[in-house]
């Protein structure tokens, strides 16, 4: 079941004797690229301007729910209930004008994004919630986990701290992952995650511009089973983000990251220019020397945060409660899961 293609629309009063008309957008048009890329800049939340298309293409959902305070006015906020495949969903995107917070439209916009998940019939629901909105999302049921939060991490493009040798592991071979089969990199992000996103790893997807992806094979084994780790670079304002980073072991995840920062140039960074970001306009050098990269470090793989401290890797301050409705995560997400050897860094927070 699906409600792409279902045009929505819903007026209802707020708690505050307003109105808020909710409407759903399953394309990227100039109205909502604009609304979307300004509230990224505005609260630094560090994306691609090619993010948003990549969380619309990953959802059967009715997309961003956008709330209006006028008919004919501007979008005001957003939500997206970005389900997936396997009757998993991620609550996505939360964020209401400045000058209308606490005015009761959160609470209308996030009634729309509970019907989308109720009406497709989800089984598990989570998302990445601030501090200050934990209390929030437990009223509306959701439970923080007790097995980890995730924590946002930065590394200097300059970082004193040495890398991982970046020779590929015995046995093993890098590939773009462009030449690999995408149900296998489907498969393994579910294996890992508990995530099934045909919609999100697509040929689109990695042929965006902004971004380097790679797998690593196993010569020893064939198909879905040869892939022991997917990790990818892509633009965002600091510089570069390096997410997610997914690994059969801490070995693989150890040489992926030393493969794929690699990646990550100032040349990278200034072939992808960001609107509005004051680095697209810096020199190479400048970039060498002010840009960072980004990533969202999940605690409860133990070896994860160890692993990114030992290579130059600082947490930034902002942590992210993983909270799943009724506290029912994956069971890859849960106590004993694979997501606790394997899954280093998240894809962000936003999808999960
Ligand atoms: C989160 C956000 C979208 C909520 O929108 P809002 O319009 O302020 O929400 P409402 O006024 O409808 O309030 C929703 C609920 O949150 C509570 N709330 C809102 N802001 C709060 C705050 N700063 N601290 C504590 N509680 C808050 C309200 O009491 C209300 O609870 P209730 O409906 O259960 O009684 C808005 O605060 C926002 O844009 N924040 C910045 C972006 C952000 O942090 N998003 C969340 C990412 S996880």
């Amino acid at each position: 079941m699906s409600l792409s293609g279902t045009k929505y629309e819903s007026t209802t009063p707020t708690a505050t004797g307003g109105t808020c008309i909710v409407r759903s957008a399953l394309q990227v048009d100039p109205v909502l690229r604009e609304f979307w890329w300004g509230n990224m800049l505005e609260l630094g939340w560090n994306r691609s301007i090619y993010d948003l298309q990549s969380y619309l293409d990953s959802t059967r959902s009715r997309g961003f729910l956008l709330a209006y305070e006028r008919e004919d006015g501007p979008p005001r906020g957003h939500v997206m209930a970005a389900v997936f495949d396997n009757g998993t969903a991620w609550i996505a995107m939360f964020i209401m004008a400045a000058d209308l917070r606490r005015s009761g439209f959160g609470r209308v916009l996030f009634q729309a994004a509970e019907e989308d998940y109720r009406r497709l019939q989800t089984t598990y629901v989570g998302l990445d919630g601030v501090q200050e909105q934990i209390p929030t999302y437990q009223r509306r049921g959701f439970q923080p986990s007790k097995l980890g939060t995730v924590k946002v991490m930065s590394r200097a493009f300059t970082s004193k701290t040495p890398l991982p040798s970046v020779t590929v592991p015995r046995g093993m071979v890098i590939k773009d992952a462009k030449e690999v089969d995408l149900s296998w990199i489907v498969a393994f992000e579910k294996a890992v995650t508990g995530f099934e996103r045909s919609g999100l790893w697509t040929t689109s997807f990695f042929a965006r511009p902004d971004l380097k992806a790679v797998v690593l094979i196993d010569e020893s084994k064939t198909g879905l089973e040869s892939i022991v780790g997917f990790s990818m670079v892509r633009r965002c304002p600091s510089g570069a983000r390096f997410s997610p980073l997914y690994a059969r072991d801490e070995q693989c995840a150890e040489f992926l990251m030393a493969h794929t920062l690699t990646l990550a140039t100032p040349e990278f960074v200034r072939r992808c220019p960001l609107p509005q970001v004051e680095m697209s306009d810096w020199s190479e050098a400048d970039i060498s020397e002010k840009a960072s990269i980004t990533t969202e470090v999940w605690t409860g793989n133990a070896t994860a945060l160890p692993l990114f401290e030992k290579y130059g890797w600082r947490e930034d301050g902002v942590e992210y409660a993983r909270m799943w409705l009724n506290g029912k995560a994956t069971p890859e997400q849960s106590e004993g899961g694979a997501a606790h050897s394997t899954m280093f860094a998240i894809f962000d927070a936003a999808i999960g």
